[in-house]
């Protein structure tokens, strides 16, 4: 059985069960107080290709201030100078095409979380050139701020031998 990368763990918030099995554990950030399994970054991950059943994404979504825990964990400030989202080339829009490009070489399904308080779930979902969507559910938070949507969307790259397959009769 392939394991399940969480590439954003910060303090494992989400889970009711904050160890559970099969599961890497991977940020970037030193001392959290729940530590990764893995220091590393979405970016350049320290992974071999295909390794795991799939990767979740829970990546900071919200520009409430540079210290705000939805940057990072510990406060220490948004990448490229606090230029929150920014173009494909300098922002986080950026950053977020070279990480979904990075999780399609190491599994075929991600599962991504996004917030819509400061950028609306369609502008950051054409990030994801190389997945398909197969299903979204929305998780009605509530922390909920100002009409503001928790979205879990899971896809899937698109395997063109697949594809190809006739049904067998
Ligand atoms: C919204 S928080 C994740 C919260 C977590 N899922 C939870 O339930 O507690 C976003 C996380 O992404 C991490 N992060 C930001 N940029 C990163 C990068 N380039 N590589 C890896 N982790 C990164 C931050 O350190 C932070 O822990």
């Amino acid at each position: 059985m392939k394991p399940i990368l969480d590439a954003t763990a910060g303090n494992r918030a989400y889970r009711k069960n904050k160890n559970p099995p099969h599961t890497v554990f991977m940020d970037k950030e030193v001392g959290l107080s729940r530590p990764p399994d893995i220091l590393g970054d979405w970016k350049n991950l320290p992974f071999r290709d295909d390794v795991f059943q799939h990767v979740e994404f829970d990546p900071p979504h919200s520009k409430f201030g540079l210290n705000s825990i939805h940057m990072n964990p510990l406060g220490h400030g948004a990448e490229n100078g606090g230029t929150w989202w920014g173009s494909l080339e300098t922002g986080w829009f950026g950053v977020f095409y070279k990480a979904q490009k990075e999780f399609a070489r190491v599994s075929n399904r991600l599962c991504f979380k996004w917030n819509t308080t400061s950028h609306a779930l369609e502008k950051v979902l054409k990030v994801f050139e190389e997945w398909v969507e197969v299903y979204r559910k929305n998780h009605t938070s509530t922390m909920k701020r100002g009409g503001s949507e928790t979205w879990w969307i899971t896809m899937t790259t698109v395997n063109t031998k697949q594809l190809r397959i006739k049904p067998v009769r």
